[in-house]
């Protein structure tokens, strides 16, 4: 079955496909679309719209997330990607949060996705995923992009960087609302 998925980054196509292995994941730039909502499923919401419209009778779904650290009152938050400002730079945002960080004991964060879809009648369902950690006061390993090397997961003692792609899906914030994305899938299919 397709899935149509509001976006242009290939990473996330990827972690899809990898988590969503029964799907046929086709991106599908949601272009000039201004994620202005104040929360994670707000801006999902805003971008499988900007999709939808263009394919009928689809499926189409779309994500946000992003890394909420308790001590900094869950910044980054919607702003994860452009923390330390414009152009986006993940070696800035990693810097920057480890500053903010500096001295600070309680360094409990956690990932959240918000799953947004359209079904091919056009109704719209949504998903959330979580996963619990601790930011890191060093970066480590390789995998991964964005604030993994940073962040390890309760039950871990190795940042979501050092995690194989298969370990990080399985507890991962994106792994879980996807998977709960899956059931309203598999269960509107039934259901046409
Ligand atoms: P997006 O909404 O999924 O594009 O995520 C926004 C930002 O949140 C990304 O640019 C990353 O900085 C951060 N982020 C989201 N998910 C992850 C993850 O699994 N690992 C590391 N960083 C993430």
């Amino acid at each position: 079955m397709k899935l149509f998925v509001a976006t242009h980054n290939q990473h996330k196509v990827r972690e899809i496909s990898q988590i969503l292995p029964d799907f046929e994941v086709v991106p599908d730039d949601p272009e000039g679309v201004e994620e202005n909502a104040p929360d994670f499923i707000g801006n999902a919401f805003v971008k499988v719209r900007a999709i939808a419209a263009g394919h009928p009778g689809e499926w189409c779904m779309a994500d946000d997330s992003g890394l909420e650290v308790r001590a900094l009152g869950g910044e980054p938050g919607v702003r994860s990607a452009r923390y330390a400002g414009e152009p986006a730079s993940t070696p800035n945002n990693n810097a920057l949060l480890l500053r903010n960080l500096e001295g600070v004991e309680d360094r409990t964060a956690n990932f959240t996705c918000a799953v947004a879809l359209v079904d091919p009648g056009g109704r719209e369902h949504s998903a959330v995923g979580r996963c619990f950690g601790r930011i890191a006061l060093a970066p480590s390993g390789a995998e991964g992009f964005g604030y993994d090397p940073l962040f390890i997961p309760d039950g871990f003692d190795r940042s979501f960087a050092e995690l194989s792609a298969e370990e990080k899906n399985a507890i991962s914030h994106r792994g879980r609302a996807l998977a709960a994305a899956r059931k309203i899938v598999m269960a509107g299919a039934d259901g046409q």
